[in-house]
């Protein structure tokens, strides 16, 4: 379920029509949580109407500054996942566009690129539109980002200007016969476009059988969260458990008597050196960390390995790193064979940490002989709740036949407080 919260500044007719919309069940996946207005409007009565809390942070007395900050506290700390912008008047600056972004939408009273930008707003936007002549006008739904209501469009829809219009009667058409229909719609089609594709279970459920897999990047709460799983197929690859050793996690044999080459599954898949994580399905990650210890960044570590030797399937080495501080950055690598039988050596940085978002990589794209290996980038995904809801959520979303493992840790972007959850077990109890 995407969490809401609408910004408001006037009437909130729009607000109004979203809660209605999602009391007749219009948004089976999406629920208005919070209203936050930048100043005491009639929008606010709405909100208690229909039990919905809501707060106001009054932009003139608390300044931008303030303002965009404890907005962000507020968005932080009611996990939002979709901010909607319901005749919301201030500009939000980059800080908070950039660390939603995607996920902030607003409905303006024209068709965009018409009459839109700084200082359009309510009847003005009409004004103009009348003054131009135009013949027909209507709203546009749109994302949100650094240019005022220049992000990409989402839904538009056209009314006839009729001749005797004024900006009042242009505006209150607009509002009635397409923004209390198109926005509501719109937000439902988004919110379903956001369980389907962002969300790490919906990610994780895409694939049944995706080998070994990587989650870097930050919750919804600000911290960092570093993931590793292990689906198998083979008895052999299934006898495992991770087992936690101080900042380590590593692999072990569930059956000693089972094992028959350790070679490429007893590893260490997770350690901490200093402000660094290191995350890897293979002994590339004592690579890594032999390289941190001598100066060396990933990319210069991993130019010493290659993918698997498990002819036919060539298993890609897939590894990452958080580095943790007043620069948090993370990287993810995937080393793989082409077509032509080389390494193919991609890296992908990630330094723009988003709240919520983070990146997918895993092994295989799906079963097969030989199994497929992963194609393309990183895929982004939401994270949403702590490392214990994570764990539980990207559980439920493996395969009861082939999960085997999985970890996750969420520690504080400064390093301190980790946490560490575990899970483990093969659908079939048995080996
Ligand atoms: C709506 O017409 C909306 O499109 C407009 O303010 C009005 C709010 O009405 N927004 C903008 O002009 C944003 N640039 P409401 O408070 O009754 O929903």
């Amino acid at each position: 379920m995407i969490r809401i919260a609408v910004l408001v500044s006037g009437t909130g007719s729009n607000l109004q029509a979203l809660l209605d919309y999602e009391k007749r069940g219009g948004n089976p996946d999406g629920c208005i949580v919070l209203v936050i207005a930048d100043r005491s409007c009639g929008a606010l009565d709405h909100a208690a109407e229909h039990r919905v809390p809501a707060l106001v942070l009054d932009r003139r007395t608390l300044g931008k500054n303030e303002f965009e900050r404890s907005l962000l506290a507020s968005l932080k700390q009611h996990s939002i996942d979709l901010v909607v912008l319901a005749g919301f008047l201030t500009i939000l600056s980059e800080k908070v566009t950039g660390l939603y972004r995607r996920r902030i939408i607003n409905i303006h009273p024209s068709l965009i690129p018409s009459f839109c930008g700084k200082g359009y707003y309510g009847e003005r936007v009409h004004q103009a539109a009348l003054q131009r002549g135009v013949k027909v006008s209507g709203a546009t739904v749109h994302l949100v980002d650094e240019v005022a209501d220049g992000g990409p469009i989402l839904s538009q829809q056209a009314l006839d200007v009729l001749d005797d219009d004024t900006p009042a009667s242009l505006g209150r058409r607009i509002l009635e016969q397409v923004e209390w229909k198109l926005l509501p719609k719109t937000v439902a089609s988004y919110c379903l476009y956001m369980e389907r594709n962002m969300n790490v279970s919906q990610k994780l459920a895409e694939r049944r059988y995706p080998g070994r897999g990587i989650v870097c990047g930050m919750n919804d709460r600000g911290k960092a969260v570093i993931a590793y799983f292990i689906t198998a197929r083979s008895i052999h690859s299934k006898n495992r458990a991770l087992v936690a050793e101080g900042d380590a996690v590593r692999t072990k044999a569930v059956d000693e008597s089972l094992l028959v080459d350790p070679s490429l599954i007893i590893y260490r898949a997770m350690d901490r050196l200093g402000d660094d994580i290191v995350v890897a399905n293979g002994d590339q990650s004592d690579t890594i960390l032999d390289g941190l210890r001598q100066g060396v960044d990933l990319q210069q570590s991993l130019q010493s390995r290659t993918f698997e030797p498990d002819e036919p399937n060539y298993t890609p080495r897939i590894s990452a790193l958080f580095h943790l501080g007043p620069d948090p950055f993370y990287e993810l690598s995937i080393l793989r064979r082409s077509a032509d039988g080389s390494c193919d050596r991609s890296f992908h940085a990630y330094s723009d940490l988003r709240l919520g978002e983070a990146h997918l990589i895993h092994t295989y794209e799906g079963d097969g002989n030989p199994l497929p290996s992963f194609t393309g980038e990183p895929r982004m995904v939401h994270l949403r709740g702590d490392a214990q809801s994570i764990a539980d959520q990207m559980w439920d979303a493996l395969d009861k036949e082939y999960r085997v493992a999985l970890c996750v840790k969420e520690v504080d972007l400064t390093g301190n407080e980790a946490k560490l959850e575990i899970r483990q077990g093969v659908g079939n109890g048995s080996y």
